[in-house]
């Protein structure tokens, strides 16, 4: 990564927000090409559109409290409704009920709290007339979906997105970073009743190349991620943890998992399958310790308020951050290796034993002999007493035999401190 984009790997933990019309229908942000719900229908949610419960800041207070450091809000999903006022089309919140610019106060509200904010920008868009059916458009098994498209200028489209993506980052200051979403240029659908296939999208489609330098050039510190099927400044993998560190030729990338509470990125009222506040910052742990960052979503409702499940979640990790911040912030992988059931990272001169089980007694650590000044707990800074032991002694009742030589070995507590993930903090000798 560039240098003015340090602070992205710095920051690790931020906080995505899916918020549009698909809020009502209350089951998953595809609905409507999930059900082929068709456009009149859809709109109508527009028209129900309230957001009286809308108040950015209490989302930015959320997502301070849970320890995230930047924000990314939904301009406009594949639905096309825009949560901006834009001059390109009327499909946007200042047509609703709500009446207004909802970007404009998330922006105001997240600068105020010091995060900082970005935008995700859908490529797709199921709404403009000229965005030709593709495999994911709710119209693609419509007999005259072919005939259809050939009525329909993609250039058009590429006109509006690109307007549209000057608008946003001409208009709201600042935009720290930009998520667009996303290309699929092997994608072809065939549709099961015509046999006429459907080709997918990709950079030619988008004119990437000319819109990365246009997003460049209005926004020269502007951190852009890699689905204009280009590479960016990072890579996204989403829904599932890396198993290393993400590599792009051979070499380490910055890259930044972007996970759901609960599968769906849109409020999904009947949906339970919340992943639990202790699995949670595992996976945030587990990130940074491969060099990873976390885009934690949430799904506010049609009202504008998040939900008591996704504020707990937020607040539980937010009781975990207060304590354990700095093994995650500023903090990165570590070259020493760790052992079963635990993650490392480092950050200035300090190294974060996170301890995912508990074990018994003793924890050894490989190849830290001699390197460890002084332990701790960090939730109390508590000490914690370690040892190198002759690597020869023999097990005797209970003496425990030696372990390979430069096992440092850390003698923990029975009860392991009240908190999600105990952690560490090892002071590396200078
Ligand atoms: C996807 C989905 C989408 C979600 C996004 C988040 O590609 O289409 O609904 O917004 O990923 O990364």
């Amino acid at each position: 990564m560039k240098s003015q984009h340090a602070w992205f790997t710095h920051h690790r933990f931020g906080l995505f927000v899916h918020w549009g019309l698909y809020a009502l229908a209350a089951r998953h942000e595809w609905v409507m090409s999930r059900e082929e719900v068709p456009l009149a229908a859809y709109e109508g949610y527009a028209r129900r559109f309230e957001a009286d419960r809308y108040d950015p800041r209490a989302w930015a207070d959320a997502a301070k409290r849970a320890g995230m450091r930047y924000a990314v809000l939904t301009t406009k999903h594949h639905d096309g409704f825009c949560l901006f006022d834009s001059e390109l089309t009327d499909y946007t919140s200042v047509n609703t009920p709500y009446g207004a610019d909802a970007v404009s106060a998330f922006v105001e509200a997240f600068r105020a709290a010091g995060l900082k904010v970005g935008f995700y920008h859908s490529l797709l868009d199921w709404h403009h007339p000229d965005f030709t059916i593709d495999e994911f458009h709710p119209r693609r098994n419509d007999p005259d979906a072919v005939a259809l498209n050939g009525g329909k200028d993609f250039a058009r489209y590429r006109e509006y997105l690109h307007g549209q993506v000057r608008e946003l980052l001409t208009g709201y200051g600042t935009i720290d970073y930009l998520f667009f979403d996303f290309s699929y240029p092997e994608h072809s659908y065939r549709q099961p009743g015509t046999g006429a296939v459907l080709p997918g999208k990709g950079r030619r489609d988008w004119d990437s190349e000319a819109l990365l330098a246009l997003v460049r050039e209005l926004q020269p510190g502007i951190v852009v991620n890699d689905r204009l099927d280009l590479p960016g400044d990072l890579v996204t993998p989403e829904q599932y943890q890396p198993s290393g560190p993400m590599l792009a030729g051979g070499e380490p990338v910055a890259w930044e998992a972007c996970q759901t509470l609960n599968g769906s990125w849109g409020y999904d009222r009947d949906n339970r399958d919340y992943k639990s506040v202790n699995l949670l910052v595992r996976m945030l742990i587990d990130g940074v310790s491969k060099g990873g960052n976390l885009l934690l979503n949430v799904g506010p409702t049609g009202r504008g308020n998040l939900d008591p499940r996704a504020l707990a979640s937020l607040a539980g990790i937010g009781t975990w951050m207060e304590l354990h911040d700095r093994s995650i912030i500023g903090a990165g992988p570590s070259t020493f290796s760790a052992p079963v059931d635990t993650r490392y990272t480092e950050r200035e001169g300090r190294l974060y034993v996170h301890v995912f089980a508990w074990p018994f007694g003793h924890l050894h650590l490989p190849g830290l002999a001699g390197l460890v000044a002084y332990a701790q707990l960090l939730n109390d800074g508590s000490e914690i007493a370690f040892s190198a032991d002759d690597p020869d002694q023999v097990a005797q009742n209970t003496l425990p035999g030696g372990q390979p030589p430069g096992t440092l070995t850390l003698q923990l507590p029975v009860q392991a401190p009240d908190v999600a993930i105990p952690v560490i903090e090892l002071t590396l000798c200078d």
